[in-house]
């Protein structure tokens, strides 16, 4: 059987702006609002940017373009792509399936986040919220939620079941439409939220931070920078590898890539251009940690005239780019369970969705006192939340970058990269120079610096 017969026409994305669409909605997401301005607060602002922004043009950009790639030509999920286009080296298995542990272990504590934004939906929808403007109010709402067992346990479960079941159904066509109609309506939201913010008299100081110098960038800012750009595009553990099998032959991968990553990228720093400003306007903390979208929002929103509503499809849109970005985290295991040891979908998306449930208990006590939280704090200096998120995002993904460009760079052949790449001789050569080179040599350097060892 050829690679083509495997696939029948059901099997494909519907068009190539299905594809846009959820590719991009698996990159938006939590990550972009939620973390992006959350880790730049810590950072110090303007350097990291500059830095982050540096990593997805020079890196994420041409990693997207050889994941992309490896599953369109090979029509297979990762472990099977990785196998196939290389004779079945053992090796290069091995590469495509620490890929899908990297997934199991981002979506126990993604889903944990993510049950938060539901908590918060269900908020906006039984006006849960305090009255007044005290930010102290605000930051404690958050923090009861972050440090209740409950709660936390019982929208990792809302949220997980959800995800579940669209997996269930198979992403394709579903979840095209979901994704098309959901990035443009967060789209026009957040282009709305951002006008907000430019009338507020925080806005010039918040420009200066997002874009001016900053003192506090170390090398480890550089580590978080650099593996965030993976984390936002959804790099680096396969789930690009495993929509771009979906695509078909005639799909362009530059220019869908190119889109992809602007969407992202914008999305990004648009939401920092929303927050910051109210950060800066009601006097709080940028470096607030993880609570910084959650306290400010509802802060922000429930000034307006419709506050209410303005905060429910804020929080609806967040949870609807959670559940997109959620559905490509587990759609890796599932296709490397069908692919690989020929599991029916059914089997194998409960399967891997109850074993990723169990995983995130750690992460959704992680804010109480416990063994997970505290305790883990007193030893190591992190919650288990903070570890895995830690270990995932700043060490598997950019290693499984490595991975993809050693694999595309080194062991495809000419014929197949040029066939994919296009007509154009500079970009192709651009492009195989960065993904031969560049990034390897750099994401090690960056590793060596951030480990003290250079
Ligand atoms: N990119 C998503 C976000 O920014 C998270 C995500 C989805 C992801 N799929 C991924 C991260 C694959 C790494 C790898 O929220």
């Amino acid at each position: 059987m050829t690679n083509q017969e495997n696939r029948t026409a059901s099997n494909h994305w519907r068009s190539t702006f299905g594809f846009i669409a959820a590719a991009a909605g698996s990159a938006v997401g939590l990550g972009n609002i939620w973390k992006f301005p959350y880790i730049t607060g810590q950072n110090g602002g303007g350097t990291f940017v500059l830095f982050y922004l540096l990593c997805i043009v020079f890196l994420g950009f041409p990693i997207m373009v050889a994941e992309v790639m490896v599953g369109k030509i090979s029509q297979s999920s990762p472990v099977r792509a990785y196998s196939r286009l290389s004779n079945q080296s053992r090796l290069w298995q091995v590469v495509g399936s620490i890929g899908v542990i990297t997934g199991f272990v981002i979506l126990s504590y993604y889903s944990v986040v993510a049950g938060w934004t539901l908590h918060y939906l269900f908020l906006s929808i039984t006006k849960g919220f305090p009255q007044g403007s005290q930010p102290e109010a605000y930051a404690d709402l958050f923090t009861s939620l972050y440090q209740s067992v409950r709660l936390n346990i019982w929208w990792h479960t809302v949220f997980m079941g959800i995800t579940t079941v669209i997996v269930l159904r198979g992403v394709r066509g579903g979840i095209e439409r979901v994704a098309e109609w959901g990035m443009i309506a967060l789209f026009g939201l957040l282009v709305g939220l951002a006008i907000y913010s430019s009338t507020l008299p925080g806005f010039p100081t918040s420009l200066e931070f997002v874009f001016g110098q900053s003192a506090k960038f170390t090398w480890s800012s550089a580590l978080e920078a650099l593996g965030h750009a993976f984390f936002s595009l959804s790099l680096g553990m396969g789930a690009m590898l495993t929509y771009g099998s979906y695509l078909q032959r005639r799909d362009n991968i530059v220019t869908t890539c190119t889109a992809i990553a602007i969407a992202d990228t914008t999305v990004a720093i648009g939401a920092c251009l929303i927050l910051f400003p109210i950060t800066f306007s009601v006097g709080l903390e940028p470096a607030a940690g993880p609570g910084l979208v959650f306290i400010n929002i509802p802060l922000a929103l429930l000034q307006l005239p419709f506050g209410q509503i303005w905060l429910l499809v804020f929080f609806l849109l967040l949870s609807l780019a959670a559940l997109t970005s959620a559905i490509s985290l587990l759609e890796v295991p599932t296709a490397f369970l069908i692919d690989s040891l020929g599991w029916s979908r059914s089997m194998a998306a409960s399967c891997c969705a109850a074993l990723i449930y169990l995983l995130g208990f750690p992460s959704a006590v992680s804010g109480g006192e416990g063994f997970w939280g505290e305790g883990l704090k007193q030893i190591l200096g992190m919650t288990w939340f903070d570890t895995v998120d830690y270990l995932a995002s700043n060490w598997l993904l950019p290693l499984g970058g490595i991975g993809i460009s050693l694999f595309v760079g080194w062991r495809l052949t000419y014929q197949q990269r040029k066939q994919e790449l296009g007509s154009l001789p500079w970009l192709y050569s651009i492009l195989v120079f960065l993904i031969r080179w560049l990034i390897p040599v750099a994401i090690v350097l960056v590793m060596l610096h951030a480990l003290g060892v250079l």
